[in-house]
């Protein structure tokens, strides 16, 4: 059987000739497929006497196993080839420098009420939240301030359509709605700051119609007004970062608190500089005072059992104070270039000593 060790040998030739994946799958289409030689040669078979046809068609039998196999131990020897050639080609060089990454920035009201936790958590303050829209009472009747308080024009209050069943809707004009939730839900004792969004209808380098506030309440059987300047106290000169910065309580009205005081710290306006801590001028930074005993009633904690005291911060105020940022509105322009500059980094952690480690 000469032709068929011919049709062995050179189909043998080209798959050893072959030199690419898809150069030896050319082979075997050409050899073994549908209309390949070999193929060809068995499909030949019907026209030979039965006995040729049987060692004939062994014969043929034997040379595609051989010619099976061979295929198959080149395309492994080339794709292991290919392989490494790849690897070669596509290394990694460990010594490029890194692609410099865009980084975002940590919003100043972000890290200002991440400071304020902090500080208030060293202290066992835990956070409370509540709802942005709240019904009437909660955001001014609860809170000691009736339908006709002269209170209720100064807090220029956005009113929602619809009433709830507490009175009109409104978006929360201060936290001190979350004072109410707290002493509704919680009994006493009562450690909480609430920080969150608040809304008024006003609008200047000093004002803006959504602003944040955080608020303070303490409720026990023997808490009083020492204990309240003691924790504004500590606050302060851990915010601010000065140990020694002197307070001034100064005696105020609120509604929901008696006696009310408003806190001043200590600071220079000398040579046009502005500088918090030591000098002879006071700033205002905050509202406080020992709970009403109105509210502790309308919140069915009974004032002979139990007094507290409460206080309220706004977050841009001391903010714009600690990290120099003259103008309120720019904190909501979204503007990158400022938040860039005024913008923290993520490892910029808060903590009690200074407020803020660099
Ligand atoms: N809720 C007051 C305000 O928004 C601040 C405050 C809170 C004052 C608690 C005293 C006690 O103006």
């Amino acid at each position: 059987m000469g032709s068929n060790d011919n049709l062995k040998s050179s189909l043998m030739a080209m798959v050893e000739s072959a030199t690419t994946l898809s150069a030896i799958e050319e082979v075997r289409v050409h050899a073994l497929g549908k209309k390949g030689a070999l193929t060809d040669a068995m499909k030949g078979l019907s026209a030979l006497s039965p006995d040729e046809r049987k060692s004939a068609g062994q014969e043929l039998n034997k040379i595609k196993d051989a010619l099976t196999a061979a295929i198959e131990a080149k395309k492994q020897t080339l794709s292991m080839a290919e392989m490494s050639a790849r690897l070669m080609e596509e290394k990694v060089d460990v010594t490029l420098p890194t692609r410099p990454e865009q980084q975002g920035r940590i919003h100043p009201i972000s890290q200002t009420i991440d400071e304020v936790i902090a500080i208030f958590g060293e202290m066992g303050f835990s956070v409370a939240e509540g709802p942005e829209i709240e019904d009437d009472w909660y955001n001014f009747t609860a809170l000691n301030i009736p339908e006709d308080h002269p209170a209720r024009q100064e807090h220029d209050t956005f009113y929602l359509p619809g009433v709830g069943e507490k009175g009109r809707k409104v978006l929360r004009t201060h936290t001190s709605t979350v004072q109410v939730h707290t002493m509704l839900n919680e009994k006493p004792p009562i450690r909480i700051i609430a920080p969150g969004r608040t809304y008024r209808c006003d609008y200047d380098a000093t004002h803006s119609p959504m602003f944040h506030q955080v608020e303070g309440l303490v409720i026990d059987k023997a808490v009083n007004m020492t204990h309240l300047r003691g924790v504004l106290t500590d606050f302060c000169r851990a915010y601010f970062g000065v140990d020694d910065l002197p307070l001034q309580f100064r005696p105020s009205y609120f509604p929901f608190t008696e006696p009310s005081a408003e806190v001043d710290i200590g600071c220079t306006r000398a040579g046009g500089e502005f500088k918090i801590g030591h000098g002879d001028d006071w700033l205002e930074i905050l509202g406080c005072g020992m709970v009403n005993e109105k509210v502790l009633e309308n919140c069915n904690i009974d004032p002979n059992e139990y007094q507290g005291f409460a206080f309220g911060i706004g977050i841009e105020r001391i903010a714009m104070l600690k990290y120099g940022i003259p103008d309120l509105r720019t904190f909501y322009e979204s503007d990158l270039r400022w938040l860039r500059h005024y913008g923290f980094s993520a490892l910029d952690v808060p903590s009690m000593t200074g407020g803020l480690s660099r």
